[in-house]
């Protein structure tokens, strides 16, 4: 018989909450995308404070809408690291005292593992495949063997993807989060390269995106835009002229992605497929490019849902899943970071 799961994810802005069997029973989101947006970015007290308000409700949602309460679960799952350690704390402070309270087991998970597995959710992804894993804090590569199984090939040494979309979003006077807003001027732009920023090196599976950042910024001040040293726009950039920078950034991005992914499959003959996870595999362009890509080089090619893309319970869960197969549990000391 199948565990019950119930697993809890808090480690960033997003307090949510999931219960899974065989396949997913419920998967609540409460985004405090509203409360950190006027500050262009997550302020971590004002993230633990809203997970103190939220993590009750939306454990309680989530065993509603599975038709279950507490003493029906099996297992408890929490994200217990990376993230942000006030947030983090809330998360699994919570969950242990549930785990305690029921008696019964508890599993730490790593955010990273999650995301990797979040295209497992809805596929049958075959091993070994290379994940890209692109969000507002991280932007990885790894070579997936098995569930629970994966080695790092390579990572960004400064900004994440995500981040370099928010960053430049913030300095052209977007709101936050960018990168859904830079996608949609883009596509007025037709997806083209006007500007050529920098892609940087080629020859490692790291990435870097400081650089492209900085070269936007000083675009911006060469084209009149911006003020270095009052740090602010001085006019508002004319719409084309959004449309056309946010062109040229997404196209730069998704040709350093390309080429990564490119140099993976060279290092890595034996995958079979990619999997593309994280915040940033909401944007479609990049999918499709991605998608074209596999198909040229006989790979499968496979991303979560929307919903299982951003940060989310459900990936939490099914790594819980596979983890609680094998009975490796934690117990009640769980920390953050262990
Ligand atoms: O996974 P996620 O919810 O949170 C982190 O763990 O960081 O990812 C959020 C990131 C933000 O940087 C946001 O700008 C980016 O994902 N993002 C996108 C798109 N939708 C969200 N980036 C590019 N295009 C999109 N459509
Ligand atoms: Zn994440």
């Amino acid at each position: 018989m199948a565990n019950t799961i119930l697993a809890v994810e808090t480690s960033c802005d997003e307090t949510a909450a999931a219960v899974y069997t065989t396949h997913i029973l419920s998967n609540i989101i409460f985004s405090q995308t509203a409360i950190h947006a006027p500050f262009g970015g997550v302020i971590p007290e004002l993230a633990s404070r809203s997970h103190i308000e939220k993590i009750s409700p939306v454990v309680q949602e989530s065993l509603r809408k599975a038709k279950l309460t507490l003493p029906d679960i099996d297992v408890f799952a929490v994200t217990n690291k990376p993230g942000l350690p006030g947030s983090l704390l809330i998360g699994t402070c919570y969950t242990k005292a549930l785990a305690w309270v029921f008696k019964k087991p508890i599993i730490g998970i790593d955010h990273l593992e999650g995301h990797i597995f979040s295209s497992f959710l809805d596929n049958n992804v075959p091993f070994p495949h290379v994940c890209l894993t692109t969000s507002g804090g991280h932007t990885s590569l790894y070579l997936v063997t098995n569930f629970g199984e994966f080695t790092l090939l390579g990572t960004t040494l400064d900004d994440a993807a995500g981040e370099a979309f928010d960053k430049v979003a913030k300095v052209m006077g977007l709101a936050y989060p960018g990168g859904p807003l830079i996608e949609k001027l883009a596509e007025q732009a037709q997806f083209i390269d006007f500007f050529s920023y920098p892609r940087g090196t080629k020859k490692t599976l790291d990435f870097s995106f400081s650089g492209l950042k900085t070269a936007v910024l000083y675009d911006l001040v060469k084209k009149g835009f911006y003020d270095l040293s009052e740090k602010k726009l001085t006019q508002e950039i004319p719409q084309h002229t959004k449309e056309q920078i946010a062109s040229s950034l997404l196209v730069c991005i998704k040709d350093i992605f390309i080429e990564k992914l490119k140099l993976a499959l060279i290092k890595h003959p034996s995958v079979k497929a990619i999997t593309f996870v994280g915040g940033v595999a909401c944007n479609k362009y990049l999918r499709n490019a991605i998608t074209t890509f596999a198909h040229n080089h006989a790979c499968s090619f496979f991303y979560p849902r929307p919903e299982y893309c951003t940060d989310n319970a459900a990936m939490i869960a099914f790594v819980a899943s596979y983890k609680a197969q094998q009975r490796l549990y934690n117990n009640y000391s769980l920390d953050i970071f262990s």
